[in-house]
């Protein structure tokens, strides 16, 4: 494997991006390959082999492509299916979690709000995990609709708050002091979040530590990119590119493919 084969990223859409992003400020020499299979969103509604079934077709399209190492950067993908990606896969994968420890670790109230899929508030990942904090009340609210929201490209709309509004509202109330986002869509959300719950409240999401541990995996493996004049990102989706294109702020091409 080599240095400058790109990093490959997969989400059930846009929201990995958010990822990407972290990434890329961390990591401004390496070549990428992000991959929205938008077609398939939201995959926080399917069955745990219908998601293990969809990061495979996209883990082998990226390393199809030579990708060194993959990013799932989808909490939902991560918590179901990632065990079977690397027992599956010779590469190193890096997956993202909802941020439970470091809001758990810092609450003063011992109460936090996480707000997260279906697919990842159900996985046996997600429950081992928030079962190891036994003196937090960990308030959990599936976010429905949200990911098709955001694919849609309805971020700032009345609809959207309203939404909001309504799972914000009882976490709001238990006194958290800090609200985990636990879906890579999220972070897009967080202008409108902040809108709803009082400054007091924190919000986490795992981007910059999934950016963190990216870099220490390349390291780890000889393959950081050191050294490239020329730096290279591909965006592929299986749906309409314009909303991706939007989220990457029209700043870089999107390329419309069947994967
Ligand atoms: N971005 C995905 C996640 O982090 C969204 C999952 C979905 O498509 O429901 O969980």
């Amino acid at each position: 494997m080599k240095k400058n084969n790109p990093i490959g990223l997969f989400d059930s859409g846009i929201g990995g991006t958010s990822i990407w992003k972290e990434i890329n400020k961390l990591l401004p020499l390496e070549n990428s390959i992000y991959l929205a299979d938008s077609t398939n969103a939201p995959y926080g509604l399917k069955s745990k082999d219908e998601i293990i079934a969809l990061s495979r077709k996209n883990t082998e399209f990226l390393l199809d492509k030579n990708c060194k190492i993959i990013v799932v950067a989808c909490n939902t993908a991560t918590t179901n299916a990632i065990k079977e990606l690397r027992a599956s896969y010779d590469v190193p994968f890096i997956g993202i979690e909802p941020a439970i420890k470091p809001a758990a670790n810092n609450s003063q109230t011992h109460r936090i709000g996480i707000l997260a899929t279906k697919g990842t508030l159900n996985s046996d990942l997600f429950h081992k995990t928030s079962a190891s904090f036994e003196n937090i009340k960990i308030i959990e609210q599936i976010g429905h609709g949200l990911v098709q929201l955001i694919e849609n490209g309805d971020i700032d709309t009345p609809e959207m708050f309203d939404l909001l509004k309504t799972y914000l509202k009882p976490m709001i109330e238990q006194n958290i002091d800090y609200l985990v986002l636990g879906c890579s869509h999220y972070p897009y959300l967080i202008p409108q979040i902040k809108k709803i719950i009082p400054p007091k409240i924190k919000i986490i999401d795992s981007g910059e530590a999934v950016a963190k541990q990216t870099k220490k995996i390349l390291v780890e493996n000889n393959l950081l990119n050191l050294n490239n004049k020329d730096v290279n990102h591909v965006f592929l989706t299986n749906s309409d590119p314009e909303v991706l294109k939007s989220i990457l702020e029209n700043k870089h091409k999107v390329i419309k493919e069947n994967f």
